[in-house]
């Protein structure tokens, strides 16, 4: 209406206002300075919205050397002493090999509509490469895995690599370090396209490349446990990144029209706010956080190339510090024009929130990807941080971050594939998780507020379905909905409350009325009691699998054993 009154008296006028307006769409601008923070928000998600939660295959699977199974980097690392809290290993960790059956009864009873996994990339090439040898045991479990889902009305939504590189590609070739493994990773995913391609129609490619990257190649946190300060990450990232791309070209070519699925990739995405919003400095800086950790790789699947802050900040460190070329890798044109548009969906992996300023770090031979982004991150006190020390929980950020991913890349389809909190151990047997259900209910809010300001989320993982092995933290850090007693031989599992509240976000698909939302946390720590109980009573049986295999050959308790009975018999006779 406003548009056509103007139209007769000024043409020109309007041509101007549509041009305004078409730089204005075009850009889509974020907007750093608006953060509203609205109260509670009630209402649902639309029809449709898919619900679930994750795992991945070394966290959780165990049977790392069963059925022909390869070795990946997470198995020699975590076996390397010193490298892991309490040196423990995911040898065992959950038995989820042995046990998917159970477990899939527990997200059936829960009402998931999608469930996440990854495929053990040695478990089905146990060398890593396609033409050595296929372990068509390996290929069974995940048929199994897959067929029991779509049994149950689950959907599979399948990681390709969650970090369990084969062994001998790091060992013979470098790992990530060399661009070859493009090709060993494109033959692997190909080869589950094949065989599993008819049932699957959510493939991730990589999941958190960037910690794959920095932590695995870098600071050597994780497996592989190199130390490359400054080039480590940028070299495994890149290569990353063309795997990416040829494998969802792959797809696309050849399977795409007959299977019918998407290829995406799961990014981990934690949010940085400036410190003062009021500062361009600030700003800059935030913005630099998110580019060198989410737009590192969104912005090369999106756009297909790293975000220009990366290319100009790396690039001038590079030279100051003498070097001929960037530290970054560059990409071809040919590579850029392959790399752009090769997501279907993406993944986004959600925890916490930074406030972030400027801070300058002078060029030297100490330069590293964290140096490189001249920024120091801040948390503020206030904010809760009952697990993880990296963890602090900042709802807000969530949907700040969801809505600068929708005016970065053109509103793309995003599921969450991991967000969650973990809880340290205080008392061995607390089942009644009330910061977890907090959690849960303020940051699927937060989401829930996204999608109404036009964030096209699809669905939401909660992670994780299980306590697992937490890679350096070891078994120390528990995500799990279900409580998983790792001194069990069995490795029984047990609802934590937050089972029942996510039930019940999951079966009114969002947050209905206040009175009913209000009622969740109480009814769910009725029940946290009882299964607190059975958990207390678990020890026992722990402890009597321990007697027959280990106490009951020493003789010394033996004998102890007979004195106590001989004792009963005294004490009975007296009375
Ligand atoms: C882990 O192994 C290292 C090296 O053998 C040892 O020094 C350390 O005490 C071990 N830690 C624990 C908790 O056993
Ligand atoms: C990279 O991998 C190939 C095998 O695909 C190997 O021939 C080459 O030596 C490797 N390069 C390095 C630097 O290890």
């Amino acid at each position: 209406m406003l548009l056509q009154w103007i139209l007769r008296p000024c043409p020109v006028f309007v041509l101007a206002l549509c041009v305004l307006a078409l730089c204005v769409s075009a850009s889509e601008d974020f907007d750093w300075t608006k953060n509203q923070r609205g109260s509670f928000f009630y209402g649902t998600f639309p029809t449709g919205f898919s619900w679930g939660a994750g795992s991945s295959a070394y966290q959780t699977e165990g049977a790392w050397d069963k059925d022909g199974k390869g070795m990946s980097i997470w198995d020699v690392f975590s076996h390397q002493k010193g490298k892991i809290f309490l040196n423990d290993t995911a040898d065992h960790s959950c038995e989820g090999y042995y046990k998917f059956k159970e477990d899939i009864a527990l997200m059936k009873d829960m009402k998931f509509n999608h469930y996440r996994f990854s495929i053990s990339w040695p478990r089905i090439l146990p060398n890593g490469i396609k033409n050595d040898h296929i372990n068509e045991k390996g290929i069974k479990y995940y048929d199994n895995l897959i067929n029991t889902l779509l049994d149950n009305n689950i959907t599979p939504i399948v990681t390709l690599y969650h970090w369990d590189l084969p062994q001998v590609l790091e060992e013979k070739y470098g790992g990530w370090q060399n661009v070859s493994m493009v090709n060993y990773f494109n033959d692997f995913a190909n080869l589950c396209f094949e065989r599993f391609g008819n049932r699957v129609k959510y493939w991730i490619t990589f999941n958190n490349p960037w910690s794959s990257a920095v932590e695995g190649y870098e600071t050597g946190e994780h497996a592989p446990g190199l130390k490359l300060r400054g080039t480590g990450a940028y070299k495994a990232a890149h290569h990353m990144i063309k795997a990416h791309a040829k494998v969802w070209h792959t797809y696309d070519t050849q399977w795409r029209s007959k299977q019918r699925g998407m290829v995406g990739i799961s990014l981990s995405a934690d949010w940085g706010e400036p410190v003062d919003v009021t500062n361009q400095r600030d700003i800059e800086a935030a913005e630099r956080y998110v580019q060198f950790y989410l737009g590192w790789f969104a912005t090369p699947v999106f756009n297909g190339d790293y975000p220009q802050v990366m290319k100009d900040y790396i690039g001038r460190k590079s030279a100051q510090q003498g070097l001929g070329t960037s530290r970054l890798p560059v990409f071809s044109t040919q590579e850029k024009s392959y790399i752009k548009g090769t997501c279907d969906f993406l993944g986004i992996g959600h925890f916490t929130t930074r406030y972030v300023t400027q801070k300058n770090y002078p060029p030297g031979r100490g330069s590293s990807y964290f140096t490189d982004r001249d920024l120091a991150e801040l948390v503020d006190p206030r904010w809760p941080d009952p697990g993880s020390e990296w963890l602090y929980s900042v709802p807000w950020g969530f949907r700040r971050m969801l809505n600068f991913v929708r005016s970065q890349y053109g509103n793309p389809m995003i599921y969450v594939t991991e967000n969650g909190v973990s809880e340290k151990m205080r008392g061995c047997t607390d089942l009644c998780d009330d910061w977890r259900m907090q959690y849960f209910k303020e940051y699927i809010n937060e989401m829930l507020k996204a999608v109404k300001d036009g964030v096209n989320v699809k669905g939401y993982t909660a992670w994780s379905l299980l306590d697992k092995f937490e890679w350096d933290e070891g078994y120390s850090e528990r995500f799990g909905l279900y409580y998983v007693d790792f001194r069990n031989k069995n490795k029984p599992r047990y609802p934590k409350a937050s089972v029942q509240y996510y039930k019940r976000i999951i079966s009114s698909n969002g947050f209905p009325n206040q009175r009913e939302v209000e009622s969740w946390k109480r009814k769910a720590t009725e029940t946290c009691s009882s299964s607190n109980q059975l958990l207390a009573a678990d020890p026992l049986t722990g402890h009597m699998e321990m007697v027959t295999e280990i106490v009951v050959p020493t003789v010394g308790t033996l004998c102890i054993l007979l004195a106590a009975v001989f004792l009963m018999f005294l004490l009975r006779g007296r009375l």
